[in-house]
């Protein structure tokens, strides 16, 4: 098979011209033939002025190149979209299959005999993963690490957990606008991802649990020397896997997914984790099974006390042991014997965690922060193929609650209506969000979090129960139902609830149920038929991903892309 610069020839009909092209272009360049005769290791270049979580990805690639080079390989860097959560219109996650699409025809176009991926910020790494397990190539992950914390008048902050914290205390008039200002440059203090057990951070955890990265990348601060050592350590490893490591395919099998849903639920992971998790594993065909997820759920507990289930950040995860101490702390629910990119177990790096006498932040299991895992699966009239509610960032009092619903028909209803005075609502209502799902909105918005009405806001109320088609930030709080799937866009009950209809939330026997008869919600449904849908966007990429985006517990990936 062919490898280095002869992988892959532009099409002119004749492979020894197009190499001997290819080679005097890029030659244009200084290589010389010993240079390019070297297994040629990619590197994917997602920086951008847009994007502040990948503000040390130029460093990154010079680490990078540094330790391939050092093995004896080529380091060749190219761009791709690069994805940042508040600089995405309508949604990042809109944008995700945009950037697995580019990042996988660009790795499969380009010759390589391996890659580093090198993201971070909330969609990078999914789609940078989903499209390393279609290409199938011998991929390595850097993330770019999570920022270091910031701090206010004696109080640490974090993004974005503290972000909406201190909105909420804005909202209810508890904050001025001159201190909003202040903590506006205080909350982000430094590049790199956000540093709560948020999706970027889950990602990279995820991530380093299925093996595709070294062991300890997910959390070092992306300020620190230390991660720059860890994108040498990645590079030199890529060399390794170009002369014959092994691919997505051979890694990515039932056990490490498995293994990444056990870290999933004890470090009390983002619930976006999931949708990412199975649109991977659906990319190698190995389903995700939502009984599943509920079931390790019951089984393990959360060991990380991390905001927003806990109260610590990235760093002391790190300073604490980072992921070799959590998986040597998960012995007998992970299996691990799993291989990584390096060749190497996860049963290695469990044994050279560091010990750290004292920390408190990755718990042992007879002292977790919760005794159960972070997201349950829940089921019932309301979530036909299922819906999510992260219990370990839930208010424990209503786990089990029964209210009216407050229903909100769509994004814009919301904000018109959430603060109105006249609003009727009471903090035993229900707050009911649709066509927020992966269609409806487009996008899927993280919008779950519904704010608390500002007159309920003002008399303290801090949690109510929400339900959505919509998804949640990793950061966010409360008791919050996600993903009810399917989604109101495509029919599914959601768009049947009618505001003083009663909602029953029990997350201990896993349901969420409309209590509504059979024969009304039939008649609710005869006329929701009758109405049109809306028309599809005319043209471009809004139309293809109309067209072709599938439910949550899909993915949200492209049908098409899917094998
Ligand atoms: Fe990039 Fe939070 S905004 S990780």
């Amino acid at each position: 098979m062919a490898s280095g610069l002869r992988k892959g020839l532009t099409s002119y009909g004749d492979a020894a011209f197009s190499l001997f092209l290819r080679k005097a272009f890029i030659k244009a360049k200084g290589y010389s033939d010993d240079a390019l005769d070297r297994p040629i290791v990619g590197i994917t270049d997602t920086s951008s002025d847009f994007n502040p979580c990948h503000g040390n990805v130029p460093q990154l690639i010079e680490a990078v190149k540094r330790g391939v080079m050092l093995a004896g390989g080529l380091p060749m860097a190219f761009p791709t979209i690069s994805i940042h959560e508040s600089f995405a219109y309508p949604t990042s996650m809109f944008l995700r299959n945009l950037m697995a699409m580019d990042t996988e025809e660009m790795i499969r176009a380009q010759p390589m005999d391996a890659v580093v991926l090198i993201g971070g910020c909330d969609k990078t790494l999914p789609a940078q993963v989903m499209a390393a397990a279609s290409v199938d190539l011998p991929a390595i992950v850097l993330p770019t690490g999570p920022m270091v914390v910031g701090h206010y008048r004696g109080e640490v902050l974090g993004a974005c957990t503290d972000c909406r914290r201190l909105w909420s205390q804005f909202r209810a008039g508890e904050r001025s606008e001159g201190e909003m200002e202040t903590v506006s440059a205080r909350l982000a203090p430094s590049v790199g991802t956000c540093m709560v057990m948020g999706t970027a951070s889950t990602m990279a955890c995820l991530i380093e649990a299925l093996g595709l990265s070294l062991p300890g990348s997910a959390a070092i601060p992306a300020t620190h020397a230390e991660r720059l050592r860890c994108a040498e350590a990645t590079g030199r490893c890529a060399v390794q896997m170009a002369r014959g490591g092994a691919r997505p395919s051979e890694l990515l099998n039932a056990t490490a997914f498995r293994n990444a849903l056990v870290v999933l639920q004890a470090i009390g992971g983002s619930t976006n984790g999931l949708i990412h998790l199975t649109a991977i594993a659906r990319r190698l065909r190995q389903p995700i099974d939502l009984e599943a997820v509920d079931r390790i759920g019951r089984e393990v507990p959360v060991l990380v006390d991390l905001k927003p289930s806990g109260e610590a950040y990235m760093e002391h995860f790190h300073q604490a042991g980072g992921m070799p101490r959590l998986l040597a702390e998960l012995e007998g629910f992970i299996d691990l014997e799993a291989r990584t990119v390096s060749g190497a177990r996860l049963r290695d790096a469990a044994r050279a965690a560091e010990p750290v006498r004292g920390q408190t932040v990755i718990r042992s299991r007879s002292d977790p922060v919760n005794p159960h895992g972070g997201l349950c699966v829940l089921r019932g009239n309301l979530a036909p193929r299922g819906a999510v509610i992260k219990q370990s960032a839930a208010s424990a009092r209503l786990m089990q609650h029964t209210g009216r619903a407050v229903v909100f028909d769509s994004l814009d209803d919301l904000d018109a209506r959430i603060d109105d005075p006249d609003l009727d609502v009471d903090a035993d209502d229900v707050l009911v969000l649709r066509h927020a799902g992966p269609k409806g909105a487009p996008g899927m918005p993280e919008a779950g979090y519904l704010p608390i009405p500002k007159k309920l806001a003002q008399r303290g109320i801090k949690d109510m129960v929400r339900v959505s088609d919509a998804r949640m930030s990793g950061t966010a709080f409360g008791t919050i139902v996600l993903h009810v799937t399917p989604e109101a866009a495509v029919g599914g009950p959601l768009a049947l609830v009618a505001n003083g209809d009663r909602i029953r939330l029990d997350v201990a026997a896993r349901q969420l149920e409309l209590l509504v008869d059979d024969a009304e919600l039939a008649r609710r449904e005869q006329r929701r038929a009758a109405t049109p849908s809306p028309a599809l966007p005319e043209r471009g990429y809004a139309r293809l991903f109309q067209q072709s985006v599938l439910q949550a517990d899909e993915g949200c990936d492209f049908d098409f892309l899917v094998p």
